[in-house]
């Protein structure tokens, strides 16, 4: 069992027949705020993605484009993946490629040992397959001979294979998502998965002979392993499966092994809670805790996809809302799980009014005064007991909500405790109170509370808005007198008072421009 205080996610390993659109990047954002609340909850965290580049469809966008398979990988990795993680600020810990010799050599390993056990046998295959989705299918899967998912022709294999006895798992699978309901969510996903085992569950093939881009079969070469079998294993791979006792390998394996939570989309949700788990059922290992489904992000209604030149890529949205409003957008507006459109006049909305005016114009108005009203320092520390609540209220509903992934509810208590400090601050007029100078205590009693909110605010939108949260954290002089803004604990953000009198505050520059003037 992983020990109690570790925290391992994992994104799907990511196609390389293509640059990434907004759909891979909603997954691998929503990876990266929930392993950033984990650490911010002091746990010791494996955030794990990477790319997935064996297989038909890999080859050809690599022949498409007159390149060796290899060569094509190495380029889209470099050029495209890595760099789009890099700019949308994901902090993964490790990054895992299915070419690497690491997850070759322990894929092959893995394999041998399901067949030394008797969980694999040769026959024959014979029926569908969808290059896109890398998958047999089954005749329900298709709609007049085409793959439904991508719309396109199927192709038709016949192949001496090597199968898998999937079908031997399937009970222990139904007892598992039965006696643990929460191992796969949300509730649909769930559901989807029995009635599917609870159909006819065939053995799969887990091999392909008629071409060569795979991991060679270790006892019979001519074949290379199937697409999916040699992905799902990357999650294990990563940290060392099947190691020697003792090695470093083995030691990461033993701390992080099984996966807290794997994310995916829907569409993969099969391979992920059937596939998977009977794999490391059969090899006696623990299966993951939890394997969530996200929904999809659709562009006129259907699955934004770049197969269908619907995708559009981050930078495209980035350019001009900005990398934080990025993060903060989709996972804010989409409840977790269902699908939910894309347009730009709705992100166009909640980018003024929650990030520009509710926090931006928050965090400018209170530094501002201090600079105005105070001398650019923290006024003596104060407490307000109605925002104090508030406070105390949100981040327990926040962090309830996060590690539940409703990440629409988490961010939704923040912004909800945010928008009640503008009241505050719009309620007790500090404008007017600096008017009479009597009134000094009181005024600097606003100013404390209104800041400390703000020191609050800034940690609780860090994992979802890290490079802005830290811009504000450096202007309310937090950094050198409470510390680092990435060492701070959920469990610490609702003690008043922390901010210290006499921390330097200064008006830093605007958190969320307005859009005409946005880059
Ligand atoms: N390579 C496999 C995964 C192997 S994991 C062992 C794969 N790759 S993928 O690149 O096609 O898709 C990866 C993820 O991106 C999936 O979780 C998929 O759901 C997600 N998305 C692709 N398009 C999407 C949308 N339009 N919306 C949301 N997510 C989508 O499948």
């Amino acid at each position: 069992m992983a020990a109690k205080n570790s925290f391992y996610l994992t994104t799907p390993i990511y196609y390389v027949n293509d640059a990434p659109h907004i759909g891979h990047a909603y997954t691998t954002v929503a990876g990266d705020v929930l392993t950033r609340w984990h650490r911010a909850k002091g746990e010791q965290v494996w955030f794990l993605t990477g790319t997935d580049e064996h297989g038909e469809k890999v080859m050809n966008a690599a022949e498409k484009n007159g390149v060796t398979p290899q060569a094509w990988c190495d380029r889209l990795v470099e050029e495209a993946w890595k760099p789009v993680w890099k700019d949308l600020n994901i902090a993964n810990d490790d990054f895992i490629r299915t070419t690497e010799v690491r997850h070759e050599s322990r894929v092959q390993r893995f394999l041998q040992g399901l067949k030394d056990a008797g969980h694999i046998y040769l026959a024959k295959y014979e029926g569908p397959y969808c290059i896109g989705c890398e998958e047999f299918k089954l005749p329900g899967d298709l709609e007049e001979g085409k793959c439904k998912v991508h719309g396109r022709p199927v192709e038709t294999l016949s192949e001496e294979n090597w199968f898998f006895k999937l079908s031997a798992f399937v009970p222990a699978l139904i007892e598992r998502y039965t006696k643990h309901p929460e191992s796969c969510e949300p509730t649909s996903a769930r559901n989807e998965v029995l009635s599917f085992l609870h159909g006819e569950v065939k053995d799969l093939s887990i091999s392909r002979s008629t071409f060569n881009w795979g991991i060679p079969v270790p006892w019979d070469t001519e074949q290379v392993i199937y697409v999916w079998f040699d992905a799902l294993l990357n999650y294990a791979t990563a940290i060392g499966l099947g190691d020697e006792p003792g090695s470093e390998g083995a030691k990461k394996f033993e701390e992080f092994w099984p996966a807290n939570v794997h994310l995916v989309g829907k569409d993969i949700l099969r391979f992920h809670a059937v596939i998977w788990p009977a794999m490391l059922m059969a090899a006696g290992l623990p299966v993951p805790e939890k394997i969530f489904a996200h929904g999809w992000l659709l562009v006129g209604g259907e699955k934004m996809s770049k197969s269908k030149l619907t995708g559009i890529a981050p930078k495209d949205i980035t350019d001009h809302f900005g990398v934080d409003a990025f993060r903060y957008y989709f996972l804010r507006a989409i409840p977790f799980g269902t699908d939910g459109s894309f347009s730009w006049e709705d992100m166009g909305a909640r980018y003024t009014s929650e990030l520009a005016n509710d926090f931006g114009n928050l965090a400018s108005r209170i530094t501002a005064m201090i600079e105005k009203y105070s001398g650019g320092t923290v006024p003596a520390v104060a407490h307000d007991a109605g925002l104090a609540k508030a406070l105390t209220d949100a981040v327990e509903v926040a962090d309830k909500s996060m590690l539940a992934l409703d990440f629409q509810g988490g961010i939704g208590a923040i912004m909800e405790f945010c928008k009640k400090v503008n009241g505050y601050v719009t309620e007790k007029e500090p404008w007017a109170i600096a008017k009479d100078e009597s009134r000094t205590v009181e005024l600097n009693e606003v100013l404390y509370n209104t800041i400390e909110s703000v020191r609050a605010l800034a940690v609780l939108l860090h994992p979802v808005m890290p490079a802005t949260c830290e811009i504000l954290w450096q202007s309310i002089g937090a950094d050198t007198a409470i510390g680092a803004i990435a060492d701070q604990r959920i469990s610490g953000i609702s003690t008043w008072g922390q901010l210290p009198e006499g921390s330097a505050v200064t008006k830093g520059a605007v958190l969320f421009p307005r859009l005409e003037e946005a880059k």
